[in-house]
């Protein structure tokens, strides 16, 4: 097997797989729809609905954008969601972040019904992901455990140390991976000699949002390096929170960037959409 995880490939595979059951529950007279809330016009959560969107139309699940002004209150925010959480045709309900800042995240994604969840964040599909049950899991960190699969990587009694400890991305990846039986490290900004804990790493999540900041200097010959990160580098060149070109020699695995975790992340989106179409089947 390759040393270089193909996110594209296996995205696609799976995307495969996603289209069949989305013809499936039409079968049954039910229509995949995911509603995308974009609020303001940041630039780039533009380009990232609008791939949502192409993505949705690819595999045939319905997709509707909701465009509001950035002077939209967190109130009617609050209403726009309630419309869709009753619409019957809308399986998926996704609230692009990051909001203006006179709206409360918290607030936003706590209105959302749990069984719409498809993004993960609301705090009942957070706490069923930490209880282990069945629920929506948060599509970049299910991306990654799906890669691993895919590539064959070993997760049970490895240590898996994650760099970063977002809601959306660190905090449940090492949950993800406990779940798998790795022995899960977490480390931050403010973990002392990162390169020691990281070192120790059979397998190393990099989600800390820096240009370039792992380099071979943290990683253990034969690790498996997961890299989460996409960012802008002086030149303008998109680039992730490893520096591939120092640390690929000594890997046994790693994910390019771009083309590895960033196609999987709108692919358990749309399996998460087709998952609640389902759920309404039962
Ligand atoms: N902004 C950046 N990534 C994400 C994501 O995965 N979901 C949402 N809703 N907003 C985002």
């Amino acid at each position: 097997m390759s040393k270089i995880i193909n996110g594209k490939e296996i995205g696609q595979q799976i995307r495969e797989d996603v289209a069949k059951r989305v013809e499936a529950v039409k079968a049954k007279g039910v229509t995949p729809g995911l509603a995308v809330i974009l609020v303001g016009d940041n630039p780039a959560s533009k380009t990232y609905v609008a791939n949502k969107q192409k993505s949705c139309a690819a595999i045939g699940v319905h997709s509707e954008l909701i465009k509001l002004p950035s002077t939209t209150t967190e109130q009617q925010l609050v209403e726009e969601i309630a419309k869709l959480n009753d619409a019957p045709h809308i399986h998926g309900i996704l609230v692009q972040l990051p909001l203006p800042k006179h709206i409360d995240e918290d607030t936003i994604i706590a209105a959302i019904a749990p069984a719409k969840d498809v993004d993960g964040f609301s705090p009942v599909s957070v706490g069923k992901m930490m209880l282990g049950q069945d629920t929506f899991l948060p599509c970049t960190p299910y991306g990654v455990m799906k890669l691993l699969e895919y590539s064959g990587v070993e997760i049970a009694g490895k240590h898996a140390v994650v760099v970063g400890r977002s809601h959306i991305v660190g905090k449940p990846m090492g949950q993800l991976l406990l779940q798998k039986d790795a022995t899960v490290t977490y480390t931050h900004s403010k973990t002392p000699d990162l390169p020691a804990m990281t070192k120790q790493a059979d397998i190393i999540i990099a989600a800390v949002g820096r240009p370039n900041f792992i380099t071979k200097e943290h990683v253990k010959e034969g690790a498996v390096v997961i890299d989460v990160g996409i960012n802008r580098n002086e030149e303008n060149k998109l680039c992730g929170d490893v520096d591939f070109a120092s640390v690929e020699p000594i890997v046994s695995k790693i994910t390019p960037v771009p083309g590895g975790v960033g196609p999987m992340t709108i692919t358990m989106l749309l399996e998460n959409t087709v998952k609640s179409a389902e759920n309404t089947l039962k």
